[in-house]
């Protein structure tokens, strides 16, 4: 980044004052804002004094600028110095600012400030016939055409130590020049060509207007439906296969469990404990116990044999 410096006194001229179109012109522009709001003009009147001053701010244009907003003069250098759209020190007939921010200093930046200094000189110097000045500037946001310059409105991009020697030759010259790639290709497509979008039906009228494009349209969407019908239905299958097979697995080991054993579930069949009695242990049941096994419910008398060997113990 360049020192951003008025120039020396010895070039800076003693007064400044808009001509009378520009003076109007300001007016104009300074009558787009809202009362006490006129300070928002400054960079449209700093542009048009650098304008009509050749191309670069001397410290009086800028205190002009100042009073006719009734800025501080502090205020309106601070917005000189910060923009490098505003220059100044003088600058020549063809003002190079050439970029020399990070993506163009990998694409050869470096060579081509090696070609303004051998062809025009030191930074912010002009040439003796007053055709050439350069600067080096931050990135002018055309990084995908690096290394490249801005000169005066122009962008001259793809930039080779050959062709720029060549072109300063011919702004020096007078001799037309090309603005924009300084290589065969079309603004910032990739070099070598396109590679996208390169169906000539794209761009002739074929693919609408012409031909069955109703029909094709109506196809299309008939297609979508049926393609989106069937995944739904087929989507509704597999759930349901799903839900089947998931109440399945579940069914199986409940029923397994509260199964009843085959004899219990068996109506009309005796009591299992009754046709298993031991023949010694009936035997030796007195009568008394025959009749309370009458009134006691079917299990009551398995319990009763059971507490008899106590007794006999
Ligand atoms: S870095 Fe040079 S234009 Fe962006």
């Amino acid at each position: 980044m360049s020192v951003r410096r008025l120039a020396p006194d010895h070039v800076q001229p003693a007064t400044f004052a808009f001509t009378a179109a520009n003076e109007n012109w300001a007016d104009q522009q300074i009558a787009k804002y809202p009362e006490g709001r006129q300070a928002s003009a400054v960079i449209p009147l700093l542009w048009k004094a650098q304008e009509q001053h050749d191309g670069w701010l001397p410290r009086a244009a800028i205190e002009t600028v100042a009073n006719k907003l009734g800025m501080a003069p502090m205020r309106v250098l601070e917005v000189a110095t910060f923009y490098t759209m505003f220059s100044l020190q003088p600058v020549g007939q063809h003002f190079v600012q050439l970029c020399g921010t990070t993506p163009c200093a990998l694409r050869g930046a470096e060579a081509l400030k090696k070609v303004c200094e051998e062809v025009i000189g030191p930074q912010s110097t002009v040439t003796a016939d007053g055709k050439l000045s350069w600067l080096e500037v931050e990135c002018l946001g055309a990084c995908c055409n690096a290394p490249m310059a801005q000169i005066n409105f122009d962008y001259y991009e793809d930039l080779t130590p050959e062709n720029f020697r060549k072109l300063l030759d011919d702004l020096r010259h007078g001799r037309p020049t090309k603005p924009g790639p300084q290589v065969d290709r079309s603004c910032s497509e990739p070099l070598g060509g396109g590679e996208t979008l390169k169906d000539p039906a794209l761009f002739d009228g074929s693919m609408i207007g012409l031909g069955d494009w109703q029909k094709r349209i109506t196809t299309q969407r008939e297609d979508a439906i049926r393609i989106a019908s069937e995944k739904a239905a087929a989507e509704a299958k597999a759930k349901a296969e799903a839900e089947t097979a998931a109440a399945t697995a579940k069914a199986g080991p409940t029923d397994v469990k509260t199964a009843p054993p085959p004899e219990a579930a068996t109506p009309g069949r005796p009591e299992p404990s009754e046709p298993k009695q031991p023949a010694g242990a009936a035997q030796d049941t007195p009568s008394a116990t025959s009749e309370a096994i009458k009134d006691t419910p079917a299990k009551a008398p398995a319990r009763k044999r059971a507490a008899k060997p106590k007794s006999e113990e």
